[in-house]
C-alpha cells in the first residue's frame, strides 16, 4: 500500500463519529472538540518551543502528526482533526501568512485592489499545499485506524476575512466596505477561494481525510441579507460540488460538516445545501436545531467552551443538558448527535476538566 492509500473503514475500530454523521445507531454519542490539539496541553508547548513556531510545525509532516496525536493519548475522543490551519489557503495563494505573538495571524500582501484580485490562482495542491496531504497520509498511517480523521478548511467568507483585513478584525470594516461598495470585486474573490476550498477538500480526502469540516466563523458577523449573498451561498457551491467519494469504494463516503458561528438563524437554509452536518455554536438549543433540520442532516456542537474554566460537576451538568436538550427535540433519540464545543478551546484551560468532559458524554449518552 502506498502513502496515500488509505486502509479501509472496515479496519476503523472506532467508527461512532462516522455513524453519527449518517445518522445511524451509536453505542454512545461521540465526541470530539475544535482546537482539541494546542496550548492548553505541556506537550504541545514543548513540541512547538522544539519546532521554533506553530507555522514551522504545522509545515513538518511528522510534527502535525505527533500534535495531532496528543490529545488522543490523554482522552478517548472519537475524532482526530487534522493539525493546521484555516490560513494555510491564503497563504499558497501567495500572500503570505505570519504570527505575531499575542496578536495572532497576519498578511503581508493582503488584497487592496482589482489588480490583487486578478492575480490570485487556485494553489497547486501538490506543491504549495503538499506539506497538509503529506500530514493528513502520515497521521492516517499513524492512527492504524483507531479512530477516523477529519480535513479541514476556511469557509471563502471566513478566509475573505482575514485576506482583506490582513489579520484579525473587531468590526470587518475593510472587507465589509469592499461587499457593500464593489460587490462584483467582492464576488470574483470569492469565487476563486471557493475553488482553492473545494480543491483543498478534496486533495486532504483523497489523502485519507475521512469527514471534512468547513469553519464558518465569521459568517455570524453579517447581515442576513449579506449573510446569505457572500457566505451562504458559497457555502452551498462546496456542499453541491465538492467530491465525498464513492459509497461502493471501501472508504466510503467522506460526509462534510459545515461549522458556523451565529448560524443560528439559517439552519434550514444549511440543511438544505447539501451538507451531511451542520455544527452550531452555544447560543443554539439542540432541540430546536434538530426539529428545524427534520432529520436532514446530523447536527453537533455545543457546549460554551468556557464551560471548561467550571467545576467537573458543573460540566456534568452542562452536558447532560445538551444531551437531553437534543434527544427531546429528535424524538428522544440520540442518533445524528456529534458532541462538541460550540468554538474552539483556549490555551488556559484544564487538560484534567476536558477528561471530564469527554467521560461526561459517553456516560450519560450509554444506550
Ligand atoms: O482543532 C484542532 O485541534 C485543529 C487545529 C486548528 C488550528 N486552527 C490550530 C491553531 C484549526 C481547526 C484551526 C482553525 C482556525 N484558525 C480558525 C477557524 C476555527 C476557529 O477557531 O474559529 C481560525 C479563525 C484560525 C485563524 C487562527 N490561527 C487564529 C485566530 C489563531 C490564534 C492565534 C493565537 O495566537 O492564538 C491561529 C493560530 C493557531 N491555529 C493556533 C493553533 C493551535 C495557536 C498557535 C500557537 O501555538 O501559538
Amino acid at each position: 500500500m502506498t502513502a496515500n492509500a488509505p486502509a479501509p473503514t472496515s479496519a476503523l475500530q472506532n467508527d461512532r463519529f462516522l455513524r453519527a454523521l449518517r445518522r445511524e445507531p451509536v453505542d454512545r454519542t461521540p465526541v470530539w472538540l475544535m482546537r482539541q490539539a494546542g496550548r492548553y496541553l505541556p506537550e504541545y508547548r514543548a513540541t512547538r518551543a522544539a519546532a521554533g513556531s506553530f507555522l514551522a510545525m504545522a509545515k513538518n509532516p511528522e510534527l502535525a502528526c505527533e500534535v495531532t496525536l496528543q490529545p488522543l493519548r490523554r482522552f478517548p475522543l472519537d475524532a482526530a482533526i487534522l493539525f493546521s490551519d484555516i490560513l494555510t489557503v491564503p497563504d499558497a495563494m501567495g500572500l503570505g501568512l505570519y504570527f505575531v505573538e499575542g496578536e495572532g495571524p497576519k498578511f503581508e500582501h493582503p488584497i487592496r485592489s482589482h489588480d490583487d484580485i486578478a492575480r490570485l490562482a487556485v494553489p497547486d495542491m501538490g506543491r504549495e499545499l503538499r506539506y497538509v496531504t503529506d500530514a493528513v497520509s502520515t497521521i492516517r498511517r499513524e492512527l492504524d485506524g483507531s479512530v477516523p480523521l477529519i480535513g479541514f478548511s476556511g469557509s471563502p467568507w471566513t478566509l475573505a476575512c482575514y485576506m482583506v483585513e490582513g489579520g484579525g478584525s473587531d468590526n470587518y470594516s475593510k472587507v465589509k466596505s469592499l461587499a457593500l461598495n464593489d460587490p462584483a470585486a467582492m464576488h470574483r474573490l470569492l469565487e476563486v477561494v471557493t475553488d482553492s476550498v473545494i480543491a483543498y477538500l478534496d486533495a486532504q480526502r483523497q489523502a485519507g481525510a475521512q469527514a471534512l469540516q468547513v469553519f464558518d466563523t465569521w459568517g455570524g458577523v453579517l447581515s442576513p441579507a449579506m449573510y446569505r449573498e457572500f457566505s451562504l451561498r458559497y457555502l452551498k457551491r462546496i456542499a453541491q460540488e465538492l467530491p465525498r467519494g464513492d459509497d461502493h469504494a471501501p472508504e466510503g463516503r467522506a460526509p462534510l460538516i459545515l461549522f458556523g458561528k451565529g448560524n443560528g438563524a439559517y439552519l434550514e437554509e444549511l440543511a438544505a445545501s447539501g451538507a451531511e452536518a451542520v455544527g452550531v455554536d452555544w447560543t443554539v438549543e439542540l432541540g430546536n436545531a434538530a426539529r428545524r433540520t427534520g432529520g436532514k442532516v446530523a447536527i453537533q456542537g455545543n457546549l460554551d467552551p468556557v464551560t471548561l474554566y467550571a467545576q467537573p460537576d458543573a460540566i456534568r451538568r452542562e452536558v447532560g443538558r445538551a444531551l437531553d436538550d437534543y434527544a427531546a427535540g429528535n424524538g428522544g433519540s440520540r442518533e445524528g448527535h456529534v458532541f462538541n464545543l460550540g468554538h474552539g478551546m483556549s490555551p488556559d484551560m484544564s487538560p484534567d476538566h476536558v477528561a471530564a468532559l469527554v467521560a461526561a458524554v459517553h456516560e450519560l449518552s450509554a444506550r
